[in-house]
């Protein structure tokens, strides 16, 4: 609904870009049950693996996500680690996101908004490059009870040699309707915006 305030031609452009995808399957796993989810996809005009690269170039978020501003592979104990150039699984993450995201398009000079900024801790929990590009960071709560949340990203190859870019978040836990009420809407807008963006980043490069 955001779309459809914010920007028509976006919306014009998604649903275009949706009626171009139908039937293509998807890369994403099962979707497990819950509160409530956020998700998005974008037709990327470039190889799979530039894509990929993109995707897991997290010194580079800054320069294009509006939503995620940063994103720092770290050890166990929260510590960044010196390279930040190969993540793999199990590695930790210190995320910085803008829920609701910052107006696109956005640098690594773009201020943050204060006001809606929030920390996460996750894992990569799966981190997986040719043939599956998939990958996922689980977000690190005392108890998965409070909240329980993954976030999913995947590619896949289109008919037409485009790449097709999927991403969900399925949120349950107890404080999960707290979040839906509170941030719902935003994480849904960052969900789209780093779609967006991550396309316009890749093909405009
Ligand atoms: C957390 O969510 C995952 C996937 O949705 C599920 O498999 C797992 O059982 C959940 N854990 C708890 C403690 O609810
Ligand atoms: C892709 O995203 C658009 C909105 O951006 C949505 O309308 C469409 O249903 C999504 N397609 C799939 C297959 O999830
Ligand atoms: C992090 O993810 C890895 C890979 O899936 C898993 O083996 C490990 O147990 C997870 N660690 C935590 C703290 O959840």
């Amino acid at each position: 609904m955001w779309i459809l305030q914010r920007n028509r031609d976006t919306l014009l452009a998604t649903t275009l870009l949706a009626c171009a995808v139908y039937g293509q399957e998807s890369n994403l796993p099962p979707e497990e049950p819950g509160v409530f989810k956020t998700q998005a996809n974008a037709t990327i005009d470039a190889p799979i693996d530039v894509v990929w690269n993109a995707l897991l170039d997290f010194p580079s978020y800054p320069d294009w996500n509006p939503f995620v501003r940063s994103q720092v592979l770290a050890s166990d104990l929260f510590i960044p680690l010196d390279d930040q150039s190969n993540p793999v699984a199990g590695q930790k993450l210190i995320i910085n996101v803008q829920t609701p995201p910052l107006d696109p398009p956005v640098d690594a000079d773009t201020p943050s908004d204060p006001l809606h900024a929030q920390m996460s801790y996750e894992n990569i929990t799966v981190l997986e490059g040719a043939p599956t590009y998939r990958c996922a960071w689980k977000q690190i709560m005392i108890v998965d009870a409070l909240l329980n949340a993954t976030r999913w990203q995947a590619l896949s190859t289109l008919e037409d040699g485009r790449t097709y870019y999927e991403a969900r978040e399925v949120y349950s836990g107890s404080l999960a309707t707290t979040l839906e009420s509170t941030l719902g809407e935003g994480l849904q807008q960052g969900f789209d915006v780093q779609a967006s963006e991550l396309k316009a980043y890749v093909e405009g490069a």
